[in-house]
């Protein structure tokens, strides 16, 4: 993958739960992947962006410690196995009792292993395990006097640590003040969360810097920045509470014998931020079955929580049980680290390519040396548009930090600028459109071929021809090319006008095929006004906001008499989408009455029109859910995995129509405002959230059951 030294002694390329060590086959490899480590390791905890991802730093770590098993004489001193992680960066200020690190777990095996090591040493059985997310942060140590923050401090090497003091005013969840005049040491990580990261780095491109790779280096660049010109606000989590020298002795015998969890409460009681308010907080359980049950429902909610975890953290909950297992010099050997798959790697962006959409807009993409990121290959990742990949600073031959999580499209976050050799080159913008070559419209920061939809004629028919849209079978894309090609359909209209004779006259038309095709298109005239709007490929409009704005309007002509206020009353749209919608149908009108000359139906069965005063101005208070009740009149609704019985044919549009007919609002997302989440068989962090959050469950046959009266 990358032609730099440490990867040529690392072994299998394929990151999962069990990542494979790197192979370390002499002592110069060794010495080597040694250096390498360190060197990493240095630029990680010191906040520099790491040579090496998190994969590849753990590939090589085990790949070093497998070596020194078999080779006990030769261990070196730089070893990361040897010593607390982090013992590269400067520091002065001793910690009272070492921050230590954490071992890693990468499979339920090795997970169950552990346990019983952990059984071992304590004598008996484990019966309360503490399970909470591994925040991918910074370690730090708050001190307290008399309940006032006095001093902030960086790991370190594990024995002394950075005096970060500078930074207490700018870390939210680190209180000034403590609810209580005590004196404790507060331990935690300090992370920037998603809107935090997003937000410093355009502070930071604002003052002229180049963006941070991820949340992590923004957090340790900026907790050690002294002197800056800006402050930017992180986040603390706290998972630790001991006492100071001066600590009252009742207090500080309490702490002692607390276990992990009831030490967390009185943390939180204090005023300190902890994982206690997150969708993820640390809960007790019993067994290591339930344990390995809570980190696949941390793991399902990864992707979707607001800040970085890079595993769940499993301690023994009592006090008892933590001194009976005891601590080595680098690692408490009651606790231990179950790690994710990394979501972020480095690669490097081969290519920039640009595509143009179905509405002509003109979309950067990055081809990168294929990558994998939790066991799915990525070649390609979003560039947003042009001004973005100039904020970036990127160039071609850049190596770039990737991230992905869940199935979010991967995006570029930012270059590796210490990696660069000098040979990369500038990203060159399109002059004309790259599909057509018209002139490319730049006024705003979405690039869009001045021929707009029309210029990608082939790709806006074909989405309109699909099953979610229009539904004309026998329509796909070859088909399409065909008709442009022949001079028969120029737009969406001429599909609705063509002749049985022009249709024979093509190629691989038959009179069968044809026969079918007008069947189709017959039956396409009669879609609902909502496929129809959406097969016009409204900009800002999907196929939900469509049936919204059908439904809400009942006619075409009625939505093509909505001015921006009118269309503000539709649910879901604002003021900022609502003009550039009214704006595109304006765009539209000589397509939607060439429709409409055509035969095409332009109203929505079931929805009865908006009461005139709300037409032309009203109080504004009308709502956009459908009139009359239905059985899941006023309730949100999630549809998430695969269905099956009688709903197993209805894809995930149809099931979300299914949904709003039936008088209910359908949502891709579960929040604590969904009432019901249909779960298929598949369904992960969705459910795992409605489970979460307390949301109605249903299955496919009990959410059939309610909508009985509405399948056909
Ligand atoms: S407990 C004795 N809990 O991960 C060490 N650590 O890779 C006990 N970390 O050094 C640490 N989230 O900086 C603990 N919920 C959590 C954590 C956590 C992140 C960090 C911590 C630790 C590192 C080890």
């Amino acid at each position: 993958m990358r032609a730099r030294g440490p990867l040529s002694v690392v072994g299998g390329m394929i990151p999962s739960m069990t990542t494979p060590a790197a192979v370390i086959v002499d002592a110069t490899t060794y010495a080597q992947a040694v250096e390498d480590a360190a060197r990493a390791a240095a630029a990680y905890y010191a906040g520099g962006s790491s040579p090496l991802d998190d994969d590849a730093y753990d590939r090589l770590a085990r790949g070093i410690a497998a070596w020194e098993a078999e080779h006990p004489g030769e261990v070196l001193p730089d070893s990361p196995t040897g010593k607390v992680a982090g013992g590269a960066a400067e520091g002065d200020v001793p910690h009272t009792v070492p921050m230590l690190s954490l071992d890693n777990v990468f499979s339920p095996e090795e997970f169950t292993a552990w346990t019983a090591s952990l059984a071992r040493r304590v004598d008996r059985e484990v019966t309360r395990f503490s399970v909470g997310p591994k925040l991918d942060g910074l370690a730090v140590a708050a001190r307290y006097r008399e309940g006032r923050l006095t001093r902030l401090i960086t790991r370190g090497d594990g024995t002394a640590g950075e005096d970060v003091s500078h930074a207490m005013g700018t870390v939210e969840g680190l209180p000034e003040r403590l609810a209580e005049p005590v004196t404790v040491e507060v331990r935690g990580e300090i992370l920037m969360t998603t809107a935090q990261f997003e937000h410093a780095n355009e502070v930071r491109i604002r003052h002229g810097g180049q963006p941070f790779a991820n949340p992590r280096n923004a957090a340790a660049g900026t907790l050690r920045a002294k002197e800056r010109a800006y402050t930017v606000p992180m986040t603390f989590f706290g998972y630790g509470l001991l006492a100071l020298p001066g600590t009252d002795a009742a207090l500080a015998a309490r702490l002692e014998e607390s276990a992990y969890g009831d030490l967390m409460a009185t943390a939180a009681g204090l005023g300190v931020h902890t994982s206690a308010g997150t969708a993820v907080p640390d809960v007790v359980v019993e067994t290591p079955e339930q344990v390995v049950a809570r980190v696949q429902e941390i793991a399902a909610l990864r992707a979707e929580l607001p800040f970085g975890i890079d595993g769940i953290v499993v301690k023994a909950d009592l006090a008892a049980d933590q001194r009976a297992a005891g601590s080595g010099s680098r690692a408490p050997r009651w606790a231990i680290a179950y790690k994710l798959p990394a979501v972020e790697k480095i690669t490097r962006l081969l290519d920039v390519e640009w595509n143009v959409g179905r509405t002509g807009i003109v979309a950067p993409r990055g081809v990168l040396e294929p990558v994998v990121i939790e066991g799915s290959t990525i070649t390609y990742a979003t560039l947003h548009n042009p001004a973005d990949i100039t904020r970036r600073g990127l160039r071609l031959g850049d190596h770039v930090m990737v991230h992905r999580a869940g199935d979010v499209i991967p995006r570029i976050e930012a270059p590796v600028a210490h990696l660069r050799t000098g040979e990369e080159q500038p990203i060159v913008f399109p002059e004309a459109c790259p599909r057509c070559g018209s002139e490319i419209d730049t006024s705003e920061e979405r690039w869009r071929c001045a021929q707009g939809r029309n210029c990608h004629l082939v790709a806006s028919l074909a989405y309109a021809a699909g099953r979610d849209q229009l539904d004309i079978e026998g329509l796909g894309t070859t088909r399409v090319v065909q008709l442009v090609e022949a001079g028969l359909v120029a737009d969406l209209a001429d599909l609705f006008t063509l002749r049985r004779e022009q249709l024979l006259a093509l190629e691989r038309m038959g009179e069968t095929s044809t026969d079918n095709l007008l069947a189709a298109l017959a039956a396409a005239r009669e879609q609902p006004l909502s496929r129809v709007l959406c097969a016009l490929g409204v900009r800002g409009t999907g196929r939900s906001m469509s049936r919204r704005i059908a439904r809400y309007f009942a006619t075409m002509d009625l939505i093509r008499a909505a001015d921006a206020e009118a269309m503000q009353r539709v649910d879901g749209i604002g003021v900022e989408k609502a003009p550039s919608i009214v704006a595109e149908i304006a765009e539209l009108a000589p397509l939607i009455d060439k429709l409409a000359a055509a035969g095409v139906n332009m109203t929505e069965p079931g929805a009865t029109p908006p009461p005139a005063a709300d037409a032309d101005g009203g109080d504004g208070s009308a709502s956009a859910a459908p009139a009359g009740g239905g059985p899941l009149a006023g309730m949100k609704v999630v549809v998430t995995g695969a269905m099956t019985g009688s709903l197993e044919r209805l894809s995930r549009n149809e099931m979300n129509e299914l949904v709003e007919r039936a008088g209910g609002r359908s949502s891709s997302s579960v929040s604590k405002n969904t009432t019901l989440v249909v779960a298929g068989e598949g369904a992960g962090s969705k459910r795992a959230k409605a489970e979460q959050l307390g949301v109605r469950l249903a299955t496919p046959e009990e959410f059939a059951a309610l909508v009985a009266d509405l399948i056909g």
